[in-house]
């Protein structure tokens, strides 16, 4: 049978997964394929790391770059180390050579991927990156396919597998954060620094490639408003589920008719709404189309073998692109104009926790400077600490954001406010 030859940069948890699932599932991918997608050479940089790992003949580690970017006989690399520099030079290098390249890189991607899909198709090769974004679910392609046909309004989702494990565990099990984060670690979820997944950055990223897709536009990193976890309390949580919430980090791009907001934070979410279901290292995300109306994609968004089903089906798309050859024929259209929209200026309803005096009229004090910025109070839960100090929590109606900077600010210079505790968004059903 015909072969395409394939190499991979890296063999960590994503690189690990696909070349087990290309062994595994062998045949059936042959059979499917009638083409034979071969692994030759693995590129680390310590092969001594990997002694364990038996190869089958015709497979070797190799621990230079050269030896894979400079063999004309391999057309599909597979870049799954990660990080920007060395992996951009990589994957620039081998869309020069003339050479297909996979990646499950979303930095590199978010960082520069209108630029590196322009490369691809000025070479003639393709460039595909399905496990880049959501791990195991089938987004982009479902994104540039088969949604194809519609306009996008709205994108929401859960897109950090390791930020909703950590919410779900300790929304469930009230389980420590620290604990849970090297958890999720232990798992293979968390980036190499953790800090892009509880700080909301790998989320961002993985909204600024989905949004390139759904609304034609050159959307990079910097084009998200971010806010992370690390300052979610369990006493919020605790307060959400009486409130009839759940908390989850979300990836929110809308289309409104002032521009496009791009925005990760955390936000409440009613119990019932169908994101409140999705737990653990899992993702989803919900796309509005003005054919589709609603649809929701759902699946784990990390792990070896999850992501390396991604890996391998770009994989196999480029094979089949090779036989065919048919590379190169993806070129991207984007608008010329960005078109974003504030994300300050977008309207929600909030809950705040606030520590106060635990005195006669306090909560008329906190209701009045609420007032004052038009914002009225839906609901409160008073919790009395001691005789001196009590908690609100108080859910306002919708506002901007900006109203609710003002109100920070005045509570702030209220003697009887002793701390504003936390400030989140609640999203509307
Ligand atoms: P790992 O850290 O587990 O593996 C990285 C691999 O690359 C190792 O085998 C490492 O081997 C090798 N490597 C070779 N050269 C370099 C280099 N210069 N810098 C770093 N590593 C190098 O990473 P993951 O498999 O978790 O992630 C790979 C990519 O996939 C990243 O872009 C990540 O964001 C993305 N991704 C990860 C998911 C997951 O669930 N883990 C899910 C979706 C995407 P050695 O140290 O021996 O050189
Ligand atoms: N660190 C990422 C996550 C891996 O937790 O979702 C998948 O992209």
């Amino acid at each position: 049978m015909k072969e395409v030859e394939v190499a991979l940069l890296g063999f960590g948890t994503v690189g690990s997964g696909t070349f087990s699932l290309l062994q595994t599932n062998a045949e059936l991918i042959e059979n499917r394929l009638g083409v034979r997608p071969h692994v030759s050479k693995i590129y680390v940089r310590n092969p001594q790391k990997y002694t364990d790992v038996t190869l089958p003949e015709g497979t070797v580690f190799t621990d230079s770059v050269d030896d894979v970017l400079g063999d004309e006989t391999i057309r599909i690399v597979v870049e799954v180390m990660g990080g920007t520099t060395f992996a951009r030079e990589c994957v620039e290098k081998a869309l020069k050579a003339g050479k297909n390249v996979v990646t499950a890189n979303k930095d590199l991607l978010a960082e520069a991927g209108p630029y590196l899909l322009d490369l691809a198709s000025k070479n003639g090769v393709d460039l595909r990156y399905e496990a880049s974004v959501l791990g195991g679910i089938p987004i982009i392609r479902t994104l540039y396919d088969s949604l194809g046909g519609n306009k996008i309004s709205e994108l929401v989702g859960i897109m950090n597998g390791t930020t909703n494990f950590i919410l779900s565990k300790m929304t469930e099990d009230g389980s420590n954060y620290d604990e849970v984060l090297a958890e999720a670690q232990a798992l293979g979820y968390a980036e190499a620094d953790p800090t892009a997944d509880v700080e909301g950055l790998d989320a961002a990223r993985k909204l600024a490639i989905l949004s390139s897709i759904a609304f034609n536009r050159r959307i990079f990193f910097e084009d998200v408003h971010v806010e992370g976890i690390t300052k979610i309390d369990s006493t919020d949580i605790a307060f959400g589920k009486e409130f009839g919430y759940t908390i989850k980090l979300l990836g929110i791009a809308k289309e409104t008719k002032k521009g496009l907001s791009l925005n990760v934070h955390p936000a409440f979410i009613s119990q019932q709404h169908p994101l409140a279901a999705v737990r653990g290292s899992y993702n989803a995300l919900y796309v509005k189309g003005n054919g589709i109306d609603d649809a929701m994609f759902y699946g784990r968004g990390a792990g070896s073998l999850p992501t390396g089903s991604s890996v391998v089906s770009d994989i196999m798309e480029v094979t089949k692109n090779e036989a065919a050859q048919a590379t190169g024929k993806l070129t991207p259209f984007f608008y010329p104009d960005k078109n974003l929209y504030a994300s300050g200026k977008i309207e929600s309803s909030y809950y705040m926790r606030l520590l106060v005096d635990n005195s006669t009229g306090v909560l008329a004090k906190v209701a009045s400077k609420l007032a004052e910025q038009r914002i009225s109070v839906q609901a409160v839960i008073q919790r009395n600490e001691d005789a001196q100090t009590a908690t609100l929590a108080i859910v306002t109606s919708i506002c901007p954001r900006s109203y609710i900077l003002n109100v920070i600010n005045a509570f702030n210079k209220l003697r009887v406010v002793k701390e504003v505790g936390s400030v989140i968004r609640i999203m509307a059903d």
